[in-house]
Order: C-alpha cells, then sequence, then structure tokens
C-alpha cells in the first residue's frame, strides 16, 4: 500500500522563502546582489516613457532637432543600459537556481539513504524519484523566472504608479481605476491555479510510479502478455496528467486574456479622459501637453507587461510550492534506525541472541511472535520452516533493516539499538535471498563492503567463491555490469554475490539461501562458495539445501513466527516431528 501523496501545499509562503534561504547559504551575498539590481533596473524602466515624452514636447513640438537627437541618445544609452543589467541579473539568478537544485538534490538522497527500510515498503520508487528530479527542478524555477523577478516586478509597478502620479495625477487617475478589478480577478485565478497545479504534480508523480514500476516489471509484463493492461493502464494516467495539464493551461490563457483585456480598456479611458481634459496644441486650451499623453500611453503598455508576467509566476510559484512541500516532507521523515547519543561498542565475542522477538511490517499482521534464539560463537544455525513463516525477515532484523517491534536481539548481551548502525553492519553481513548487482564494474560490485580491498584480495575471494571464471569471462574486474546485473546468469549473479560476502569479511553471516534452482555444475559451485564464506564463522543460514541444513551443528525449525523445534539433524529426525516431515518431503521430491 502506498500512502497517499499531499496534494495541497502546507507550507507558507513565507516558510518556502525560509528554507530556500537556508539552501543557499553560502550564496546569500550573491542573492542579495540580484534583488539589489532590480533598483537600477526599475529606474532604467520607469524613466523610459518619461524620455519620449520629453523628446516630443521638448523636440518635435518646440521644432528643435538638435533637442530630438539628444532625447534618442539618452533613450539608447538607458536602453543598453538596461540590457546588461538584465543580463546579468538573469544569469546570475540562473545560476543560483541550479546551485539550489544540486544541493537540494544532494540533500534528498542522502536523506533517502538515511531512512529505514520500512519507509520504501510504503513509497512508490517513481514517486521519489520525481521528488528527486522533477520537485527540485521546480523549485530552481523559483530563481529563473519566478519569486525572485517578482521583487522586481513588484518594485516596477509601484515605480511607475508614482511616477505617473508625478506626471499627471488626474489622467492617472482615470488610467489605473482598472486596477482594483484587475486585483480580484487575479485572486481568483491565482486561487484556481494554486489548485490545478498541484493536481498536476500529482498526476505527473502517479505517472512516473507506474512508469518506473512497469518498466522494472517488463520481464513479467512480457512474458504474462501484459502488454495492453500494463498500455491501458499508463493511458489512465496519462489521461489523469493531461487533463489535470489542461486546466492549468486554460488558467494560464485566461490570465493572458483578462489582462490584456484590461491593459486595453485603461488605454481607451486614458484617451477618454485626455479628450476631456483637452491636449494643448490639439484641441484648444488643452490641460495635457501631447508628450505627456503619449508618455502615459507607453508607460501604460508596461506596466501591464509585469502583471501578465506576474500571474504566470505566481503559477510557478504555486507550482515550486507544492513541490517544495514534497521536499520537505521527504526531508522530515523521521529517521528511525540512528546511531544512540553513545552508542555501546559492536563487537562479537561470545553470541548472538534473539530474546522474545516478535515483529510486524508497518500494522501488517504478526510475523515473528516471540523468537527465542542463541547462536554462539563459531556456530552455525539453519533455519527451516514452510514459506511465509517469517525466516527471512530474521536475515533483515540482524542488520537493523528493520528493528524489532518487540523482545531485543543482542550481540554479546548488547541490544543492536544500542550500538551505531555502521559498526553493527560491519560485524554481520547479510546475504539476502534476491542477488543484487549494480550498474558499474565487477570490481565496484565486488568492493561495496570494503572500499580499500585490494584487487589481490579480491581475486583471492573470487577463486575462492569460484567465481574467477565468471569475472574472466565477463572481461576481468573492469568487466562491466548491467543494471541489476542482467548480463549475468543467475548463477554467475549468486557467486559474485557470495564473493562479494567473502570480501567484506565479518564475522557474522546472515545467509538467505537462493531458492531459484541452478543446473548441477553451479549448484556445486555455489556449495563451494557458501562453505568458503562461512568456514570459520558464526552463520545463521536460511538454507533450503538438505546438504546445506546437515553441515549445520544445529537446525532450528521455524513455525508460525516462534522456534518449534531445535537439535541437530539426528536428533530432530528421530523426534519425528515437523522437521522429519519436511525431510521427507524433500527426499521424495528430489
Ligand atoms: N516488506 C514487507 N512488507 C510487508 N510484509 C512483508 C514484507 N516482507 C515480508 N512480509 C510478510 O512477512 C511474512 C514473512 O515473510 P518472510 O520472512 O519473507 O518469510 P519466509 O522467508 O519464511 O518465507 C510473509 O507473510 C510476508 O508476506
Ligand atoms: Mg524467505
Amino acid at each position: 500500500m502506498s500512502a497517499p501523496e499531499p496534494s495541497a501545499p502546507k507550507l507558507t509562503d513565507a516558510r518556502l522563502l525560509a528554507l530556500l534561504w537556508r539552501e543557499l547559504t553560502p550564496y546569500r551575498a550573491l542573492l542579495i546582489l540580484g534583488v539589489v539590481l532590480y533598483v537600477p533596473l526599475t529606474i532604467v524602466s520607469v524613466v523610459q516613457p518619461l524620455v519620449i515624452g520629453f523628446a516630443i514636447d521638448d523636440g518635435y513640438r518646440g521644432n528643435n532637432m538638435g533637442a530630438v537627437l539628444q532625447w534618442a541618445g539618452v533613450f539608447m544609452g538607458l536602453v543598453v543600459l538596461r540590457s546588461l543589467v538584465e543580463g546579468g541579473q538573469g544569469l546570475l539568478m540562473q545560476l543560483l537556481g541550479q546551485r539550489a537544485v544540486r544541493t537540494l538534490r544532494t540533500r534528498l538522497f542522502a536523506k533517502l539513504q538515511r531512512l529505514p527500510l520500512a519507509f520504501f515498503d510504503t513509497q512508490p520508487l517513481g514517486r521519489l524519484m520525481t521528488r528527486v528530479t522533477n520537485d527540485t527542478e521546480s523549485v530552481a524555477e523559483l530563481f529563473s523566472s519566478g519569486a525572485v523577478s517578482l521583487v522586481g516586478d513588484i518594485l516596477f509597478l509601484i515605480g511607475t504608479v508614482v511616477m505617473l502620479f508625478i506626471v499627471d495625477v488626474k489622467l492617472s487617475l482615470a488610467a489605473l481605476v482598472v486596477l482594483p478589478a484587475l486585483v480580484v480577478g487575479l485572486q481568483w485565478f491565482r486561487r484556481r491555479a494554486r489548485e490545478a497545479f498541484s493536481r498536476v504534480r500529482t498526476a505527473v508523480s502517479a505517472l512516473n510510479a507506474t512508469l518506473q514500476e512497469q518498466l522494472s516489471g517488463m520481464s513479467i509484463v512480457q512474458l504474462f502478455a501484459r502488454l495492453s493492461t500494463a498500455e491501458q493502464r499508463l493511458e489512465r494516467e496519462n489521461i489523469a496528467y493531461t487533463s489535470a495539464n489542461k486546466e492549468a493551461i486554460f488558467l494560464d490563457a485566461g490570465i493572458y486574456a483578462f489582462v490584456d483585456a484590461a491593459s486595453t480598456i485603461a488605454v481607451a479611458i486614458t484617451l477618454t479622459a485626455a479628450s476631456v481634459l483637452g491636449v494643448a496644441g490639439v484641441t484648444v486650451d488643452g490641460a495635457l501637453s501631447i508628450g505627456v499623453l503619449v508618455a502615459f500611453i507607453d508607460a501604460l503598455g508596461r506596466f501591464f507587461m509585469p502583471i501578465r508576467e506576474l500571474s504566470n509566476k505566481t503559477t510557478m510559484i504555486q507550482s515550486a510550492l507544492v513541490a517544495a512541500d514534497r521536499i520537505v516532507s521527504l526531508d522530515t521523515e523521521p529517521e528511525t534506525i540512528l546511531a544512540p547519543a553513545s552508542p555501546k561498542p559492536a563487537v562479537f565475542a561470545h553470541a548472538l541472541r534473539f530474546n522474545d522477538v516478535s515483529f510486524r511490517y508497518g500494522e501488517g499482521p504478526p510475523v515473528l511472535k516471540g523468537l527465542t534464539l542463541t547462536v554462539k560463537k563459531g556456530e552455525r544455525v539453519a533455519l527451516v520452516g514452510h514459506t511465509g513463516t517469517g525466516k527471512s525477515t530474521v536475515v533483515k532484523l540482524v542488520p537493523r533493516l528493520y528493528d524489532v517491534t518487540g523482545g531485543q536481539i543482542t550481540i554479546d548481551d548488547v541490544d543492536i539499538r544500542d550500538m551505531d548502525p555502521r559498526a553493527l553492519r560491519r560485524l554481520t553481513t547479510a546475504v539476502p535471498q534476491e542477488t543484487f548487482l549494480f550498474q558499474g564494474t565487477i570490481q565496484e560490485n565486488l568492493c561495496f563492503g570494503a572500499p580499500d580491498a585490494s584487487v589481490d584480495r579480491l581475486m583471492q575471494a573470487a577463486k575462492a567463491c569460484c567465481a574467477d571464471d565468471v569475472i574472466a569471462r565477463h572481461g576481468g574486474l573492469e568487466g562491466r555490469v548491467n543494471e541489476r546485473g542482467q548480463n549475468l546468469s543467475l548463477g554467475e549473479r549468486q557467486l559474485l554475490a557470495l564473493t562479494r560476502a567473502l570480501v567484506a569479511d565479518p564475522p557474522i553471516v546472515i545467509l538467505d539461501e537462493a531458492t531459484a534452482s541452478v543446473d548441477r555444475e553451479t549448484e556445486r559451485r555455489l556449495q563451494k562458495a557458501q562453505e568458503e564464506l562461512l568456514a570459520g564463522r558464526t552463520a545463521v543460514i536460511v538454507a533450503h539445501r538438505l546438504s546445506t541444513i546437515e553441515r549445520c551443528d544445529r537446525i532450528v525449525l521455524m513455525h508460525d513466527g516462534r522456534v518449534l523445534e531445535e537439535g541437530t539433524h539426528a536428533e530432530l529426525m528421530s523426534h519425528n516431528g515437523r522437521y522429519a516431515a519436511l525431510v521427507e518431503l524433500q527426499r521424495s521430491s528430489s
């Protein structure tokens, strides 16, 4: 089950800004510079229409071509100045945005690595991928084209209004009469857009989650000829995404049209007002000069441009807000598997114990119900039992991939929760049932548990685990491993996984024997590799092969989350209980 995703932002704009401010600690000075640059930019932009007005009144109307040229020169100078400041400022903001994405992404990935496995049980991978890629990107847009330039826009709007009122109060009042209606309308659009963008985000993350799952399960999809079902499911989510997007686009277009209409009406009102006031030199005894009127209309045209962008930007900010909210919710996800304040040393000299351990996955049914077991140093214990009794769960509890929900697991009488998880994981290596190799070289994969292992050591371990010819066949230690080791056979992957565990060289090995069947030759090699890994170590083995079981010092039969029978092979056979029945079943089937 996947937990629902937050769809409506819980963050306020102020908290979002605070978050970004924290994210940008090393770049605050640049950010401030970027914002401060808006002051000269605003002054230059506000003054431009006035220059046109002067050129008309002083130059053309005064029949003074020298003045015209002079004002044209000033205008050109302002244009150049503005381009320079605007370009530099835009570049600065883009760079800051990129920087913010980078730090956010690194932080989120580091965070993900610290989260308990239980968290990943409830989260589709695609959703997490969306967080780390798209959502961070969306936050960066705030810099490149969103929130920061909003500051500039607001400065410009205020500057223009002030300028208009200085030039002519009556005309200003007339021209800006549309403003209240504009503000109300924009508020309405803003609210709708916020909801629409939130839906877009949710839909894109669902789409990614499905795509990710279908792609990683491609072989099953093809094997079961579920192609059309997969396509239908993806299509459904694709439709949901497009329709969410359609609404957002509709609102966006609506805002443009709305602001455009307001701008045209403002110009019409200005012209009407001018005809009432009268224009000097055009009508008799006009109160206005033609230069002022032209400057006014030019300024109005400029005035509405950022307002149109303003709504565009608010939608962008809404979408960034939703994204930031998701990022914060991931960032504040509790890290439950933590090192205690003063961790006890992780040493193993005596015994690994399970004291009345109980466990359940999340809110699921209890899996372990009071498991008690002692594994002495040097002992090799086989865990057997029906599928679903919780054997693999035991394997996951020892390295604290999950924490017990009752009782405790101790190593030398120290609760493993009192140790630093990293130290604990150096003490134990778990070889899971399903082998996972990473994309990269064979060497990188083998070194996973011991980054400093020398080439000699790797080859030694590979030889011991009968994996040396596997490595040779795949181009040596530098040989490529594809994603999940898809270019290797099942047996080869298992041999490499055993080698990887041997390289890590832990005192305690928890091995979940793979059940997938391989040919007899590989089987023989796997057993030898396993034997090599276990030699001289303490081990708990979830065993399926009779030959493995027989080589253990003690056999523990689990049933229904508890230990039901315990003893040597011979003891349990003579007891003639469940174990004996299990062995009978195995013998008769092979
Ligand atoms: N990640 C998980 N989330 C929820 N339930 C799980 C998870 N892993 C295993 N289980 C459940 O726990 C029970 C025990 O599983 P497991 O330990 O893998 O059994 P075994 O290895 O003995 O076959 C099963 O009922 C299984 O469905
Ligand atoms: Mg299992």
